[in-house]
């Protein structure tokens, strides 16, 4: 038939009425060759982040030291501001080893959020804050003040724990006022509005929480990933290997976990196989031109994409004929729950598939039709995974790890079913395995980075604190 995998999505639907799709098969589907090569590139640039001119991945050192034992304790309040939620809990670390509880409330970031001003973000995160001391009458310790840990999803630049100079937003956020500036005086000042005696002890990205929470379950786990609205990960690299820390006085042995950023990866360009979708997503973005990787990959964008192919599709009078497909057209219109739900439909008719159309689309699409997009989700959806898989392999292979496990924490990889299967196929294809072996670099879901692995963040402090001054 010409396509290169035959689809058995597509049968009963004559060739010559698909032979366009085989340009999309070109656009996505990418050969193990192809994976090798972007890797290779992404180790490169790894190791060009940790030196002192840069490049286009940050690798910023977060001021982790060292992973918990297990037997941390301490009471704390953690605050997580990722992509579409806030979320606010309160961690019990007890002396048993590995043993925690804690109690947590979730809010809805509100849309306009995103793009007002700082102040007004801040404001709002002190407000749910405050809701949540109340709720659970939550008072001051002995010092009067009530310790926090914030994890803030953005890249950073820190010159401790406890400070944070945004350096660019990501996720389509465009608040004013912070970039350059250091999050966590900006916090603060809002908690001192209204009269919350709340103190940040500790700042760090989700990816550091996800790593130092799934290390202190599993000691197997050596990156901690988020898959989710963003893309990233963060490992423990040692200080003598980054030549930027050069004049920080540090001891011999020391190592620090660096939350790379590399959502930014390859963002001048040079191997990713970007197609007219990705130029038009980036363009329309808040940030044209930064986290191109990212952008092809998380859960963010890839409803967007696929919305986007099929409004091109609908114009050029291949899908959705003499259809309205009015609320299509609205941007963001698809979200990537979308494509995890279409693709977990396997009945002959695709039902489940076709209520979701009428649902969130109000579009009745006919059974070719719907085959189609199965199929072109399947194309997008895959093209993500495997690209996913490009940066877990060049930590792994920079750090020249053969064996071990991956904590990966994220909705877009923990709601979507297919995915797992895929980035773990994409690392086979990557890394040649024997191929009956089992997997060697294992994809683990983990869960609660923000909240156990943000608390156990506050705990090492402390305790090194303690250290220094004792
Ligand atoms: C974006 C952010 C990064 C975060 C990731 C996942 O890439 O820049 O800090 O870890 O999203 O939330």
């Amino acid at each position: 038939s010409g396509f290169r995998y035959r689809p058995e999505i597509l049968q009963g639907i004559p060739d010559h009425e698909t032979t366009y799709l085989k340009q999309y098969e070109h656009w996505f589907i990418l050969e193990p060759e192809q994976l090798k090569r972007i890797t290779d590139h992404f180790v490169r640039e790894l190791e060009q982040g940790l030196s002192k001119e840069g490049g286009n991945i940050p690798m910023n050192p977060t001021w982790v030291m060292g992973f918990p034992s297990g037997y941390e304790t301490g009471r704390i309040l953690t605050l997580d501001m990722g992509g579409t939620n806030l979320r606010v809990c309160r961690v019990y670390l007890s002396s048993r080893k590995r043993h925690f509880e804690q109690i947590q409330r979730t809010f809805k970031l509100p849309e306009e959020m995103k793009t007002g001003t700082g102040e007004q973000l801040w404001d709002f995160i002190a407000g749910r804050l405050e809701l949540f001391l109340e709720e659970h009458n939550i008072t001051s310790e002995h010092d009067g003040t009530i310790p926090l840990s914030f994890t803030f999803s953005f890249p950073v630049k820190q010159k401790s724990i406890r400070s944070g100079i945004l350096q660019r937003w990501t996720k389509n956020f465009n608040v004013s006022g912070v970039e350059g500036h250091d999050v966590v005086p900006q916090l603060e000042a809002a908690f001192l509005r209204q009269k919350l005696p709340v103190r940040i002890v500790a700042l760090l990205n989700d990816t550091t929480g996800t790593l130092i929470a799934s290390h202190y379950i599993d000691p197997k786990v050596k990156v901690g990933s988020i898959f989710s609205t963003g893309c990233n990960a963060a490992y423990m690299e040692e200080c003598k290997l980054i030549p930027k820390l050069e004049n920080a006085a540090l001891p011999d042995k020391a190592s620090v976990i660096i939350n790379t950023e590399y959502g930014a990866f390859d963002n001048d360009r040079k191997v990713l196989p970007l197609n007219p979708f990705d130029w038009q997503i980036d363009g329309e973005s808040a940030r044209p031109g930064t986290q191109i990787y990212e952008k092809m990959v998380s859960g963010l964008y890839i409803g967007e994409m696929l919305r986007l192919i099929l409004v091109t599709l609908h114009e050029q009078g291949k899908l959705f004929k003499g259809l309205d497909i009015t609320r299509l057209r609205h941007e963001n219109s698809l979200e990537a729950s979308f494509l995890s739900v279409a693709e977990l439909d396997v009945s002959e008719d695709l039902g489940d598939m076709r209520e979701e159309f009428t649902e969130s689309l109000s579009l009745s699409p006919d059974l070719n039709d719907l085959k189609v997009c199965r199929y072109l989700i399947g194309l997008v959806a895959t093209r993500a995974a495997r690209l996913y898989a490009c940066g877990i392999a060049a930590i792994c292979k920079k750090k020249n790890m053969k064996r071990c496990h991956i904590g990966v924490d994220g909705s877009a990889f923990n709601k979507y079913s297919a995915f797992k299967g895929r980035a773990a196929q994409g690392l086979r294809d990557i890394l040649d395995w024997p191929p009956d072996e089992l997997d060697w670099i294992a994809l683990n879901p983990s869960e609660d980075g923000s909240g156990v692995g943000a608390a156990l963040a506050a705990a090492l402090i402390i305790e090194g604190d303690h250290k220094a001054n004792p």
